[in-house]
Formats: C-alpha cells, sequence, structure tokens
C-alpha cells in the first residue's frame, strides 16, 4: 500500500476505522518516522538508576535506548549505537559501569555520552577524528517527571507539560504516593514480552475500553484480587469504583482516560480484608490523601494511554505499561510496576505477588487481553478481511467539552476515546504541526 492518504483511512465523523491500519507494512514505516520520533516517549523510571553510572536499556520505538545517570548524576537518553560502525555500546539490561565500551572494535563512551576511548588513536586517528564530534546520539528533549522519565527526538516539540495538558491531572494520582504526597513511586519490578498483535490493539485498550469486561469473565469467577484469600470475587480492589461516578474523558493531544470521581465522603472502602496489616497501610493512606489532597482526592485513576504507546494502571496493579512496535504485527510489552518507595518492605511483597498474578504472559488477567489482541491482527491481515473497516460508532455524540478535571467527557462507556486517538494518529502519520498536533489549530497540514 503506497502513498495512502491516511487521514481518509481513520473515519471518526462515521466511526470507521479501516484495518489496514493496524497490519499494513507502509503505515507502520510511516508510524515509526512521523509518530515515534516526535511524541514525548516513556523511558524509564529514577529508581532503576539510583546511582552515579548506573543504566537501564530502553526503547523507543523500535530503537535501543541507553538511560543512565551520569558522575555528576545528570539523567540521560542516548541512542544505543555507536558511532564508528553502529554496533550496540550496551547489550546489558541493566546494570552500572563508569564507561561504554562497543565490543566491535573496543571505542568507548563515557556516562556522558563523550567518546573517550579510540584504541591505536596515536596511529590511525590522530588528526583525522575529532572526539567531540562523535559523542553518542542523545534525545533532543528529556523530562523527569515525578520519578518517570521520558524524551522525544524532536527539538520543537512542546515542553512534556504542555504535551500531558490535562491528562497530567489523571497521570499524577498514578505516579504520587498512595497518602497524596507528590511523586515518590519506585519501580519494583518489570516484564518483558512478547505479542504477536499491532502495538495500537494494546494502547488503545488501555483508553478505556471497558466494555471488553466480558473478555475476563473466568478471572473475575475465580477471585484473584487483593482480598482473594478471604473468599472474594473479581480481579481488583473494585468496590470503590462501584460507587463512584465513572468518566471518560478524551484530550486535543490524543490521550484518553477512565477514572472515576469518589462520592463526596469518599469513605475508605476495605480492599484487603484478608491482611490486617495491608489494610491499616490503605486505610490509613487513604485517610492522609483525603486530608492533603481534600476534593482533588475524590479523583481515583484507573486507566489510561499517554499518547502514543504509554499505558497506565492506576490502581492495583499500578503501573505502566509501555507498547514497544516491532513490526505491524508484533508487539514488545514491557510493564513497569510501581509501588510508594517508603512503603514497608511487607507490603511491597504483598503488591509483587498480586501483580504477578494478574499481569504479564502468566498472568491471570492480561492472558484474556492478549489473546484478543493477537487474535484480532492475525484476522486482520487477509485479503478479504482488509476490506472491510472497524466499528468505533459507540456513544457517537454523547460527551461534554470541558469536562471534570479537563478534557472532553462521556458519563458512559464510550469509543470517543479512541476516535479521538486514532484521529491524532493519523494527524501525525499526515506531518502536522506541532500547532495542529496539540489541538491549538484545526487548520491544514504542512
Ligand atoms: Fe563500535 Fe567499531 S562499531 S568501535
Ligand atoms: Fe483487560
Amino acid at each position: 500500500m503506497t502513498d495512502v492518504q491516511v487521514i481518509k483511512m481513520v473515519d471518526t465523523t462515521n466511526g470507521e476505522i479501516d484495518r489496514n491500519i493496524f497490519v499494513d507494512p507502509e503505515i507502520y514505516r510511516r508510524e515509526l518516522e512521523t509518530v515515534f520520533t516526535r511524541a514525548w516517549l516513556f523511558v524509564g523510571h529514577e529508581s532503576q538508576i539510583s546511582n552515579k553510572g548506573d543504566f537501564f536499556t530502553s526503547r523507543m520505538g523500535e530503537e535501543s535506548v541507553i538511560l543512565c545517570r551520569d558522575k555528576n548524576e545528570k539523567v540521560h537518553v542516548f541512542l544505543n549505537s555507536c558511532r564508528h560502525r553502529g554496533m550496540k555500546v550496551c547489550r546489558y539490561e541493566q546494570g552500572n559501569t563508569s564507561l561504554f565500551t562497543c565490543p566491535y572494535h573496543s571505542w568507548s563512551y563515557t556516562t556522558e555520552g563523550k567518546l573517550q576511548g579510540v584504541p591505536q588513536f596515536k596511529n590511525l586517528y590522530d588528526g583525522c577524528l575529532e572526539r567531540d564530534d562523535w559523542s553518542l546520539i542523545e534525545v533532543a528533549k528529556l523530562k523527569v517527571y515525578k520519578g518517570t522519565v521520558w524524551a522525544t527526538w524532536d527539538a520543537e516539540a512542546p515542553e512534556f507539560e504542555a504535551y500531558l495538558g490535562d491528562a497530567l491531572i489523571h497521570l499524577d494520582q498514578v505516579l504520587d504516593c498512595r497518602d497524596g504526597r507528590p511523586g515518590g513511586s519506585e519501580v519494583i519490578g518489570v516484564h518483558k514480552w512478547i505479542i504477536p498483535a499491532n502495538w495500537k490493539f494494546a494502547a488503545e485498550n488501555f483508553l478505556g475500553d471497558t466494555y471488553h469486561n466480558p473478555s475476563h469473565r473466568s478471572v473475575d469467577l475465580i477471585g484473584i484480587g487483593p482480598s482473594s484469600k478471604s473468599g472474594s470475587v473479581g480481579r481488583r480492589n473494585d468496590a470503590e469504583l462501584e460507587q463512584a461516578q465513572h468518566i471518560w474523558s478524551s484530550f486535543p493531544q490524543g490521550h484518553g482516560l477512565h477514572s472515576a470521581i469518589a462520592p463526596a465522603d469518599n469513605e475508605y472502602v476495605g480492599s484487603y480484608t484478608s491482611e490486617p496489616e495491608i489494610e491499616e497501610y490503605f486505610r490509613s493512606a487513604h485517610e492522609q490523601r483525603k486530608e492533603r489532597l481534600g476534593e482533588q482526592a475524590r479523583l481515583l485513576p484507573f486507566t489510561g494511554t499517554v499518547f502514543p504507546n504509554t499505558s497506565y494502571h492506576g490502581r492495583q496493579p499500578r503501573g505502566l505499561c509501555v507498547w514497544h512496535p516491532h513490526s505491524p504485527t508484533e508487539t514488545e510489552a514491557w510493564r513497569f510496576f510501581l509501588v510508594d518507595a517508603d512503603a514497608p518492605e511487607s507490603v511491597k511483597d504483598y503488591l509483587r505477588h498480586y501483580y504477578m498474578r494478574y499481569s504479564g504472559p502468566a498472568g491471570m488477567t492480561e492472558q484474556d487481553d492478549m489473546e484478543n489482541w493477537l487474535y484480532a491482527t492475525r484476522a486482520s491481515t487477509g485479503t478479504i478481511a482488509r476490506r472491510y473497516p472497524f466499528n468505533y460508532v459507540q456513544s457517537k455524540n454523547k460527551f461534554e467539552k470541558n469536562g471534570p478535571y479537563g478534557g472532553d467527557v462521556s458519563f458512559q462507556i464510550t469509543e470517543q476515546n479512541a476516535r479521538n486517538y486514532y484521529d491524532r494518529w493519523a494527524t501525525y502519520l499526515e506531518k502536522s504541526s506541532w500547532q495542529v498536533l496539540m489541538g491549538e489549530d484545526q487548520g491544514d497540514t504542512q
């Protein structure tokens, strides 16, 4: 498929989206060039690189990058590719080093990205190689936000806060301590696995596809939630959500999320009743958060996707999930699990066990989702299948502008978030200006 006008494939007016956008190699190539080289992408968490010289090998789109803390404690994100012949200068997932030494011809780079060691420099390079010109490639902009590290290759990109817009209020509730103190989370583990599905299926699911709940029926019947030992059913601590007002919000930058607003009294609802110590920790955190944030404490984050490929789960299992593209039909999923850094070890341990039985390739819940995404991808590759669009008409025109906590809001299950997301996605592929991409100007593309 060449020279396609992607904008025509995403018909949000009629709620129809061409399924080629989930399988076509040419569209995939354009995504890499126009979305992943420009948008702000989540790279990792400061707690993974606490000390000088610590590094964590991450990804931005298909490309390997190194997140590291240099000897002056500054955080960097470098392209993991040697300036000589491109070999990966770091082949470990994480660790600590003072130099990244390329395995091929042994050029070495400092943790600030500077080219330092060049074997036989005097004989072979003196007078013809200026080391300062051959540092590791570094991202154009980097932001450390409440411990999370984000980066973009585009020097023209808006600042991170502007890129997030009002979605930031919701993301805050994921990153802040359970008692409402700003930030303070740490990563207690990263799950990585590969799924034979297009990356957008996963990103879309987290925009607030509450409609897919029936696919988790079996795990809901078994009950794996935090209180599972007491025989409760379900897969999460949902009792609090049951009495809340649910909202589905979408934002001009492409983000979309599903949050909830607790009743005015915002009473604590027991979720860990089989474990008194854990229950007490969360009860106390809830009361302190109410005290600290007042009315704002009524906002309960659930799930969301920061455009394009960083999703979150704000309840348990609390964390960020990144959907790294591998090909049109393959995605590498990374799930970063978050806890309050100063929580007691018993709480961290309890949550770690819960996260593992819920998430990832062996988790009881996420298996259901992956099965849907991979079969939907496979069933969309056929010649006949590709002639027929997907249906996105759900709750069309049933949303309000300027909802509570920002964005356009729907008070019922909706595909408005997905319509908005794909509309923004298509605008990136048309190489629109940042002004258009941020929803500040709905005019012509460049
Ligand atoms: Fe790295 Fe040659 S490719 S030193
Ligand atoms: Fe699901």
